[in-house]
């Protein structure tokens, strides 16, 4: 029999042993083992990824309040006089009418039933700066002191997000927000035209105060001319959805390059936030007089780090939209069976698929055409540097079918972009391989 004392020691033997061997492996991790991330962790990123993502997509102005306030005075000509501004200032209803939106979760309950029980003045501007001040201005961000309204900033919610009109049955405008939706109501050129001073548009521009004011309320709603800045021309364009670009090489109409280069160029030099951009294309002083004039391809060379409000918020901003899937139709929105002949078709007789690669309904890889190639003429073409369109995604088309279709909407419906297709390829479709078609349109993005 073993003594009890030799046993412990043994045991302890053992154990220290064990002990030896474990520290052993552990010292032998590799430096690419110890760096290991788990499932758990890449998921955990990328969920704080999407949540910040959609922060500043909702709610970060990088401090363009300088611009659309300090500048242009935006602020003033909302408050209006009767609130330390200037003019008559923008009821809830004017900014309804220009497409502006509510976010209804932003707004306690009992301002909701006041408005439901008619009871809040909605032509009164002192009321849209209790909304700004809740900030429930979808886009929109008011700077108060004293309880009054000093700046305002915008953010990319404004154009490319709305809201789903449930708050209040029978009236638009005020509801849950739907980010990533192409916002085509909204008159952009007719907020900027609404600014006391335009100044620095003019000079930028080289165009009177009256000249610039044309040009901005001959857009419309759903429309925005982000190539103004760059060569002076006016040709706007429709607002996209800024939803279903994952896998979508180029983006925008006219493929200026991916996502978050698009994200870099609207957040500087559209909405004038505070940061740093590098475009060279921009340089070229025939295409882009205007901005290769201005240094708009490399912006803020100097900026330090600390005071770059854009560049650090890129990469969660291009993940969240991302993630954001174009959404489905509602059901009983279009005719399944015809979709499915339509889906046939698509793929076959009509040769859509040969541009339009299902499922990302853009071409996998390098996605852009000639105006040529799809029988258009190439002036907005030539506004971009490679002079080319972008195949447009497809998915989620039932969501902008206010304003039209291709860039500036120059097909009223879906049969009209149908029938362009068949004359210029003389595809020889029956009308009712045309309906199938426009059905099989409605049904994207296609779940099944
Ligand atoms: C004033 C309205 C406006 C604001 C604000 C705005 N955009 Fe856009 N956005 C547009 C328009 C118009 C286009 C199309 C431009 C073109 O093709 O020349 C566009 C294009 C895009 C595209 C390309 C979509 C596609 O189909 O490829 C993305 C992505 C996008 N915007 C994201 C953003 C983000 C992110 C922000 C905020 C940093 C933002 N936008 C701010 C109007 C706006
Ligand atoms: C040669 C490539 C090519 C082919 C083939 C093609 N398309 Fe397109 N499609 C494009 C391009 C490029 C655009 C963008 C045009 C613009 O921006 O003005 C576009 C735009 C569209 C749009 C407008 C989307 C929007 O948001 O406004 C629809 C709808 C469409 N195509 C459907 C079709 C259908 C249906 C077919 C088959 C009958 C087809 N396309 C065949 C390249 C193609």
């Amino acid at each position: 029999m073993r003594s009890p004392v030799r046993s412990l020691v043994i045991a302890g033997i053992g154990i220290a042993s064990l002990a030896l061997l474990t520290a052993a492996v552990v010292e032998r991790a590799t430096p690419k083992q110890a760096a290991q991330l788990s499932d758990d962790d890449v998921l955990e990123h990328a969920r704080e990824s999407i949540e910040e993502g959609r922060n500043t997509f909702r709610f970060d102005t990088f401090g363009d309040e300088a611009f659309w306030g300090g500048t242009l005075r935006l602020n003033e000509a909302i408050a209006g006089e009767a609130n330390g501004g200037v003019g008559p200032g923008l009821s809830p209803t004017q900014a309804l009418q220009l497409g502006l939106k509510v976010d209804g979760d932003a707004i306690p309950d009992s301002l909701k039933n006041d408005i439901r029980r008619g009871v809040v003045d909605l032509d009164d501007p002192a009321t849209t700066l209790a909304l700004l001040k809740l900030n429930a201005v979808v886009g929109v961000t008011g700077f108060f002191e004293n309880g009054r309204l000093t700046s305002v900033g915008i953010q990319c919610a404004l154009c490319h997000s709305t809201v789903d009109d449930s708050f209040i049955p029978g009236m638009a405008g005020i509801g849950r927000r739907l980010d990533g939706w192409a916002n085509r109501d909204l008159d952009v050129g007719q907020i900027i035209n609404f600014a006391p001073d335009l100044s620095v548009l003019n000079q930028l521009l080289g165009t009177s105060d009256e000249q610039t004011r044309e040009v901005l309320t001959s857009w419309g709603p759903g429309k925005f001319d982000a190539e103004l800045v760059l060569d002076g021309q006016n040709s706007p364009t429709l607002i996209p959805p800024a939803f279903g670009l994952a896998g979508v090489n180029l983006a925008t109409w006219t493929g200026w390059g991916s996502v978050t280069h698009w994200n870099g160029f609207v957040a500087n030099l559209e909405m004038h936030g505070v940061g740093r951009f590098w475009d060279p294309r921009l340089n070229d002083a025939t295409q882009f007089p205007v901005a290769a004039a201005n240094g708009f391809g490399n912006l803020n060379p100097d900026l330090s780090p600390e005071d770059d409000r854009i560049t650090p918020k890129l990469a969660n901003l291009h993940f969240y939209q991302l993630a954001l899937k174009a959404p489905a139709p509602p059901a009983g929105s279009f005719d399944a069976e015809a979709a499915e002949r339509g889906d046939a078709l698509f793929s076959g007789k009509a040769q859509c698929n040969s541009c339009h690669v299902e499922p990302l309904f853009t071409e996998p890889g390098w996605n852009l055409h000639t105006a040529g190639e799809v029988g258009i003429d190439d002036t907005q073409a030539n506004r971009s540097p490679d002079r080319r369109y972008r195949t447009t995604p497809l998915a989620g088309l039932w969501t902008h079918t206010k304003g039209g279709f291709f860039h500036d909407g120059r097909f009223a419906t879906l049969l009209d972009v149908v029938d362009h297709y068949d004359t210029f390829f003389n595809l020889g479709l029956t009308a009712e391989e045309k309906n199938d078609l426009v059905e099989y349109l409605k049904a994207l993005p296609d779940e099944d």
